[in-house]
């Protein structure tokens, strides 16, 4: 049975994106201060990840894992002190292999002792990696950390990371309360990389493998399309269109920027209210795609209240123009028994972005869209 940590999608911060495995105290506690100066933690963001990076290379004698001393000269719990000292939650790595991907001790054998290790921390989410596995199984591996968690005596949310390669929306559900649903992401819009082994993914190639998914989406139950890429060298334009498609699949929102840089216009998207709203609305159901034609998509999110998030998304690099009859798309959601028909009931419409009323459903809905950008309208009953 599911448990109740994470109702909305969870929101926070991680330090991969930026800083792979380049951490230190100064740096995190820099961090953590920015964090709260920007904004950030006002905004609804709640956790402070250290992702891979943060251990030494062996095990202490009694079999132990140990925080790097040259990079947290004050050891762990201090850290966590620190971050929890300043109203958030701490959150840590490690991997189901015998290695992390980064070749740092894995918890394959040690779970039980580990998971007691974090709650003497006072970790409170763990995000749990997949390299180094050999023949695992993955359920089984991520199911025994997830009873070694529940055994520490702490609450520690769980963030299942296998890139969705063993299904783990079929399974998780009770394990964890997030589960990564692909590979990892890269600051780039719709041009995947290649790495030699393996494929770092564009945001388009991630948007376009949640459709399928999107059914199993849901409170304490989140597909995770991975970390957000907003600052990191995108467009404005596409910084915004990545943001609200994260909100609009209810996805879990942990910014990977470096937040002691952050610029205004970042700033202004990872902390746009109207935007988080609709990522953390109470229903937690993902946006479907309901219209598609030349580079031209309409995605639709239920929300309480019999209010709906509309996204248009123009996936081109040139400028379209955007003619949609509300009369002629219907908004259904099948898995959560949502039927909305704009010829039966009218809405009234805000663009949250441009923070601005646009009239109603009873006109068609004219607007020219720049190449990779959204507009993003909630819609309320008239
Ligand atoms: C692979 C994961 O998908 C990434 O998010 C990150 O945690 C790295 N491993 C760390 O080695």
């Amino acid at each position: 049975k599911a448990g109740n940590l994470a109702p909305t999608p969870p929101m926070g911060w991680n330090t991969w994106n930026t800083f792979q495995t380049n951490i230190d105290e100064p740096l995190l506690k820099g961090m953590v201060d920015a964090y709260v100066s920007s904004g950030m933690r006002d905004a609804g963001y709640k956790y402070f990840v250290l992702d891979d990076g943060w251990m030494t290379m062996e095990r202490d004698k009694n079999g132990d894992l140990v925080a790097d001393p040259k990079k947290f000269p004050n050891g762990m719990k201090a850290f966590a002190d620190y971050v929890h000292s300043r109203g958030l939650k701490f959150g840590i790595y490690n991997c189901a292999g015998s290695k992390t991907c980064a070749g740092y001790p894995g918890s394959r054998g040690h779970e039980y002792q580990d998971a007691r290790l974090y709650a003497s921390y006072g970790v409170d989410f763990l995000k749990y990696d997949w390299c180094n596995t050999d023949s695992l199984n993955a359920r089984e591996a991520y199911i025994t950390m997830s009873q070694a968690l529940k055994a520490s005596g702490r609450e520690i949310t769980f963030s299942l990371c296998e890139w969705g390669n063993h299904q783990p929306w079929l399974w998780a559900g009770g394990v964890g309360e997030l589960y990564r649903t692909t590979g990892d992401i890269t600051a780039s819009f719709d041009t995947d990389k290649h790495h030699g082994t393996w494929t770092a993914l564009s945001v388009m190639s991630i948007v376009d493998k949640q459709p399928a998914i999107a059914k199993y989406n849901g409170p304490n139950h989140w597909n995770d399309p991975d970390m957000l890429e907003v600052g990191n060298g995108m467009s404005f334009n596409e910084d915004k269109a990545h943001f609200s498609l994260w909100c609009m699949l209810a996805a879990p929102l942990a910014a990977g920027n470096d937040l002691r840089k952050m610029s205004p216009q970042t700033q202004s998207i990872l902390t746009n209210k109207a935007a988080i709203a609709i990522d953390q609305d109470a229903l937690g159901i993902a946006a479907s795609r309901i219209y598609q034609a030349d580079s031209l998509e309409v995605w639709a999110k239920p929300l309480a209240n019999n209010e709906v998030a509309i996204c248009f998304l123009n996936r081109s690099a040139s400028t379209k123009q955007v003619t949609y009859n509300w009369n002629d798309h219907a908004v259904k959601n099948e898995a959560n028994h949502i039927d909305i028909d704009f010829t039966k009931a009218s809405y009234k419409l805000h663009d949250i972005w441009a923070n601005k009323d646009m009239g109603t459903t009873k006109k068609e809905f004219k607007q020219t869209l720049a190449g990779h950008s959204v507009i993003v309208v909630r819609l309320a009953k008239l």
